[in-house]
């Protein structure tokens, strides 16, 4: 069955190598008949949560004006979302984690999705990327019927496009093709 698939780039480098394997991941799944999007959220207008309570004490869509609402429409429309993220200090991007926190109005309407996640580091021993993959699982804990399907690990890639040729290649395309 096709599926919606949106995957959710959010390294500042474009072609970095947290979004080669984004393509690797896209490659797969589009080769399996599945429909998918791609959003290189660097590129977008997300703004800060400034926990202003709209949406959490007063029911209230948030009143800011960015790209976030469309954001917001097209994960609750998809059926798989991928999160792909440079290790910055054993974290996340700043911008992934500004698109988390704005997810707050909505995100209880995220519900039943498959997760796939995918971390670059230059660091080469993939167990010192879970802290950065726990982000994520901070994330979907708080949603309805989250389930995590597979995590690429893409250790040891410093520079742009260092990720090309690595085990981590393969990985996100068979994911994608799996989908
Ligand atoms: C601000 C910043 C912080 C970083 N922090 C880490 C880190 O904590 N551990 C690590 O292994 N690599 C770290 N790196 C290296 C990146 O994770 C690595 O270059 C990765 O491949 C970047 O992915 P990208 O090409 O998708 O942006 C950092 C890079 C930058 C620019």
């Amino acid at each position: 069955m096709s599926k919606k698939v949106l995957v959710i780039s959010s390294s500042p480098r474009k072609g970095g190598n947290s979004d080669i394997l984004c393509d690797e991941f896209i490659k797969g799944a589009k080769e399996s008949g599945n429909t998918v999007e791609k959003l290189f959220i660097g590129d977008m207008k997300i703004n800060y949560c400034t926990g202003c309570g709209a949406c959490f004490n007063e029911g209230k869509a948030c009143p800011q004006r960015d790209d976030m609402p469309d954001i917001l429409n097209k994960m609750i429309d998809s059926d798989v979302i991928v999160m792909a993220s440079p290790v910055y200090f054993y974290t996340i991007s700043a911008q992934m984690k500004t698109l988390i926190d704005r997810t707050c109005s909505r995100y209880t309407e995220i519900n039943g999705k498959d997760f796939y996640f995918i971390v670059t580091a230059a660091d080469s021993s993939a167990e010192n990327l879970e802290r950065s993959v726990e982000c994520f699982r901070g994330f979907t804990d708080c949603l309805v019927d989250a389930t995590e399907k597979g995590v690429v690990y893409g250790a040891g890639a410093w520079q742009s496009g260092e990720i090309v040729g690595t085990p981590a290649m393969k990985e996100a395309y068979a994911f994608g093709k799996s989908v």
